[in-house]
């Protein structure tokens, strides 16, 4: 098969670039850096991405929630149609209505689907925009004492995988998450374990966040996006545990621990 994956660098996308090429399949790196280049602002840049896919995975960016990614995914999917693809995989995040307009259009495509909902990657300690502050040992964030079940990228990507190239996913919503709640200061305490160096988490308030932020030059609409994630949709919501990559997959997902512990063997 010829396989889209949008996000194709990315923390899930590069994943499964990986996974699907090992299968031996061609994959079609969707991102502003692939060949053709592929950018969800210029949706110029969209039909050659999708011309002769079989399948797309679709990651957009630079999340779900904001303003003008409804209008992104019904334009897209419709394109994936016409182009004739026939199978799509959309990455969406959990209990966030405006992903599930999203996910509500990929439904109503005609196309085969699936969609896996995720909550917070265990990577964006090790792979994103938290890295920085775990390698200087402080993660101050306005996260309160709530709980995730941070979900691991090679999960989610083993999912999407499977949904892409094998029979029995089509028409599946898989709610993916880690097998156990813990709060920023618990994952915090993992990473020092694992590592041996003191990582500590700060809590701070949204106004400090915010200001912290665009201090570093982070612009006002993606501190705007990063505000309603820790507002809206950590707010408790998604504490609880679901059952997807078993559903999927037939294996349990992977721990935080283990999780902490590959990556600091991997760094050390
Ligand atoms: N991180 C999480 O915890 C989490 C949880 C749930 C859902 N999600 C969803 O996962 C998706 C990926 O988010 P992420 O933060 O984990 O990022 P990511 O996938 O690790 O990295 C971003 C990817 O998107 C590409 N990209 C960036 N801007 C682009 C643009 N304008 N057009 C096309 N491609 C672009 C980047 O490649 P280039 O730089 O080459 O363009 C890169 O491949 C988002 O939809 C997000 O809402 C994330």
């Amino acid at each position: 098969m010829t396989i889209l994956v949008t996000g194709g660098t990315g923390k899930t996308g590069r994943r499964i670039a990986d996974k699907l090429t090992t299968l031996g399949h061609t994959v079609r790196v969707g991102s502003r850096s692939g060949t053709p280049p592929f950018d969800w602002t210029d949706r110029d840049t969209w039909a050659p991405a999708l011309a002769g896919a079989d399948a797309a995975y679709l990651a957009y960016q630079p999340d779900l929630i904001v303003p003008g990614a409804l209008d992104d995914i019904r334009a897209f999917t419709e394109l994936a149609v016409r182009s004739g693809v026939r199978r799509l995989v959309l990455l969406s995040g959990r209990n966030e209505p405006e992903a599930q307009a999203c996910e509500r259009v990929v439904r109503e495509s005609g196309l085969e689907w699936t969609v896996v909902t995720c909550g917070w990657f265990m990577q964006n300690f090790t792979e994103g925009y938290l890295l920085e502050s775990v390698l200087d040992g402080a993660i101050a964030l306005p996260a309160r004492e709530v709980a995730e079940p941070f979900v691991d990228a090679d999960d989610i990507a083993d999912v999407a995988v499977a949904a892409l190239v094998e029979d029995g996913h089509t028409g599946r919503t898989y709610e993916l998450t880690g097998p156990r709640l813990l709060t920023f200061a618990d994952a915090a305490a993992e990473l020092s374990k694992a590592t041996g160096r003191e990582i500590a988490y700060i809590p701070i308030t949204m106004e400090q966040y915010a200001a912290g932020a665009a201090e570093h030059g982070v612009p006002g609409d993606v501190v705007a996006m990063l505000t309603t994630l820790f507002t809206e949709v950590l707010d408790g919501r998604n504490a609880y545990v679901a059952d997807g990559v078993r559903e999927a997959l037939g294996r349990p997902a992977r721990d935080f621990t283990d999780f902490a512990a590959a990556w600091a063997q991997s760094t050390s």
